[in-house]
């Protein structure tokens, strides 16, 4: 098996750990992702739901996880679509309950249709029902008229229907503290979109389009059994001052910089990186500018990526950063404290500078705890994103500033005396990005 695979015994240790916090008489009910319409009968790539991935690795779809912490017969119970020799053949190959308990760890599992029968059996006697409301209304209506008609004798002996409290709470703090085998995973998702972005700034010239750019992103990722784990943006020109540019259909020109957002997602985990490199291969004086202030507002922000520090020191960091360098350059006018206060720098920084990452790219866990950021602690993954946006109808900047975007994203590990950066083995300063694209 790949080292670069979560191994079976850790989707049983996340599980353990879960049925620990929930405590006894209770059980968690976790539907997989709903397949979407594109058209007629055409579907969107399916997706499965990061936190069903989290807990089975299981990726296909109508099934559903029951956990049951105590039960005798067994706590983890799976429902599957059943093996089925035409729908095979017509839309490829599904584990069947059998396959669920031969390969996926569950102590027992059923056929999906067979799920109104068996789960309220399952219900009886728990007194909280750990599920996640909101994502799916059909399956949120089963849980309410399984729940009403469930009545446990509470200890004072009254009769009482159970609970449904929230599983993301439990759920998403454990997904919070990536393991040794889950970072990885995370370091070959980056390894696959540093490759990416190393070879499409070797591949851009004038003249290209941002959709041929993004091309040789999706090229690399395919190759490595890789998908985009979001909408890649390739943002030319003042399109890199868009923030979620998409459309990817304009030519890119000499002189003008391109922004690339790509990031790849490898066995369910996301990499989020951003450049933004000079289509002729050169950056001018103001591209180069801002480009190191940008910079300057990484390094601040890395610095501040350790154990001890909150979660918003990073980002304070780096505002402060770019804030001094817009007041030295003359586009921000006042002193430090005054621009901080009015936050007027949010004309040309909008956004913050980092989210957690994992399964999702903007991955789950709480960033307060008790109203206050939260301590940096070792296993915690994110994204370190500072930006300058110069829009193009900026009056109140000199022309020659205006339409140059440019952010630059990396992802780190919180280790026990600092960070790790994830997407090390790329280009980031100026003369690296210049060097990097000579050498095509
Ligand atoms: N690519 C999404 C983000 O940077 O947050
Ligand atoms: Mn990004
Ligand atoms: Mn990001």
């Amino acid at each position: 098996m790949s080292k670069e695979k979560i191994p079976a015994g850790e989707y049983k240790r996340r599980r353990k750990q879960l049925m620990q916090a929930m405590g006894k008489d209770t059980i968690a009910i976790l539907p997989a992702a709903i397949h979407k319409l594109r058209n007629r009968d055409t579907e969107y790539p399916y997706r499965q739901r990061s936190d069903f991935l989290y807990l089975s690795g299981f990726a296909e779809p109508e099934a559903v996880i029951v956990l049951l912490p105590g039960r005798k017969q067994g706590e983890f119970i799976m429902f599957t679509r059943e093996r089925d020799r035409t729908m095979e053949i017509w839309n490829g190959y599904r584990s069947g309950p059998e396959g669920a308990v031969a390969d996926f760890g569950a102590d027992d599992a059923f056929p999906i249709d067979d799920l109104d029968d068996i789960l309220p059996g399952l219900m009886e006697g728990r007194e909280t029902i750990y599920y996640s409301l909101g994502r799916d209304k059909e399956f949120d209506s089963h849980i309410v008229d399984w729940v009403s008609k469930q009545r446990t004798q509470s200890r004072s002996g009254a009769l009482a229907t159970p609970e449904i409290v929230d599983l993301n709470f439990l759920l998403h703090e454990l997904r919070l503290f990536k393991s040794k085998a889950e970072l990885r995973v995370m370091r070959r998702a980056a390894k696959i979109a540093v490759a990416a972005h190393n070879r499409a700034m070797q591949a851009v010239k004038p003249k290209m389009y941002e959709y041929e750019l993004e091309a040789e992103y999706l090229f690399e990722f395919r190759k490595s059994n890789a998908i985009p784990a979001y909408n890649s943006i390739v943002g030319g020109g003042e399109n890199g001052c868009i923030l979620h540019y998409v459309e990817n259909n304009q030519p890119l020109k000499d002189g003008e910089l391109v922004l690339v957002d790509a990031g790849a997602e490898y066995q369910g985990y996301a990499s989020d990186i951003t450049r933004t490199f000079p289509v002729g291969g050169k950056f001018s004086k103001e591209q180069k500018i801002i480009y190191d202030i940008v910079l300057a507002a990484q390094e601040a922000a890395l610095k501040k990526s350790k154990p001890g520090c909150h979660w918003n020191d990073p980002h304070d960091a780096a505002v402060k950063t770019i804030v001094k360098g817009l007041i030295k350059i003359g586009l921000l006018k006042g002193t430090l404290a005054a621009n901080l206060k009015s936050e007027k720098y949010r004309d040309f920084y909008m956004h913050r500078t980092g989210h957690w990452l994992g399964l999702d790219t903007h991955d789950v866990g709480d960033y307060k705890i008790d109203e206050q950021w939260r301590l940096l602690e070792p296993g915690m993954v994110y994204t370190i994103e500072p930006g300058i946006y110069i829009a193009p109808d900026l009056k109140s900047v000199p022309k020659r500033w205006r339409g140059i975007g440019i952010r630059i994203e990396d992802d780190v590990v919180i280790t026990d005396d600092g960070c790790e950066i994830l997407t090390e083995g790329m280009p980031r300063t100026t003369a690296e990005v210049e060097a990097h694209i000579a050498a095509a």
